[in-house]
């Protein structure tokens, strides 16, 4: 399989807080990753980094090859890696369908959406999408107005929109019911059929259904990989959870 992300000797700085640690990673096409470690382990750096929210202070990050670390975020996610943050960030006040296709134009100017409105293209990646996520009944409906797990997949449909060929999910369930997040599960398989996914969870019964491949990361750093049941065994992960909060089992 091709690699999608080689992430190599990756470091951040925030002052005098070393946050990312020489992060190293190979992400395979059509894998769905899942990104777990303790509260303040750098998981969201990371995906800042990777998306270019962020710039690193050293190290590299290549996209099917080429160099990513020196782009904008803007063309980052031009080159197809889509991101969607923890906390929704729809446009209320509009439509479901207007969320989607302002997501796919890139513009919130609405006399250019009345324009795109006409774009074949447009109007079969919506019907896409809305089938994807689940949303065809809900197009008419303020954005606003959606339940919480509801929103969420409109947020994954807008990142869709682009056909991002990596998509980075930063804890997707949070705050959802259980009968949404086996639709998100189901959701998540799905768009691992056509792309790339990495998504950072707490959820170990969550990772156990969805994930390809687990990576676990600790203080900056990988300290594991591997297959769900190869990481729960893993004497090391159990180590770093120990006296947290969280879980691994
Ligand atoms: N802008 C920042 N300035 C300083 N420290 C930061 C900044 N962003 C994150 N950190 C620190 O980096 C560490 C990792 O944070 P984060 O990536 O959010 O962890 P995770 O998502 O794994 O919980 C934390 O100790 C956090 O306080
Ligand atoms: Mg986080």
């Amino acid at each position: 399989m091709a690699g999608v992300l080689e992430i190599r000797d990756l470091h951040k700085r925030f002052d005098t807080h070393h946050v990312i640690k020489g992060f190293t990673l190979d992400v395979a096409e059509q894998t769905l990753s899942c990104l777990v470690g303790p509260n303040g382990a750098g998981k969201t750096t990371l995906m800042d980094l990777i998306s270019g929210r962020l710039k690193p202070s050293e190290g590299s990050v290549r996209f099917y090859g080429d160099e990513m670390t020196g782009l904008s975020e803007n063309e980052i996610a031009r080159r197809g890696i889509g991101r969607k943050f923890q906390v929704p960030a729809v446009f209320r006040n509009l439509t479901v369908r207007d969320n989607l296709q302002v997501a796919y134009s890139r513009q919130v100017n609405p006399f250019i959406n009345m324009f795109t409105f006409a774009d074949p293209g447009m109007q079969r990646r919506l019907d896409e999408v809305c089938n994807q996520v689940g949303l065809q009944d809900r197009l008419q409906i303020e954005a606003g107005l959606l339940s919480h797990g509801e929103t969420q997949w409109l947020e994954i449909g807008m990142v869709l929109m682009q056909e991002p060929r990596l998509l980075l999910l930063d804890e997707p369930i949070a705050g959802m019911t259980e009968v949404e997040i086996e639709k998100t599960a189901r959701l998540l398989k799905g768009i691992r059929r056509s792309a790339t996914l990495i998504v950072v969870e707490h959820d170990m019964g969550f990772v156990r259904e969805i994930a390809d491949v687990v990576t676990v990361m600790h203080m900056g750093t990988l300290l594991a990989q591997g297959r769900i049941d190869e990481i729960e065994a893993d004497k090391r992960v159990r180590d770093v959870y120990l006296g947290t909060e969280e879980e691994i089992v």
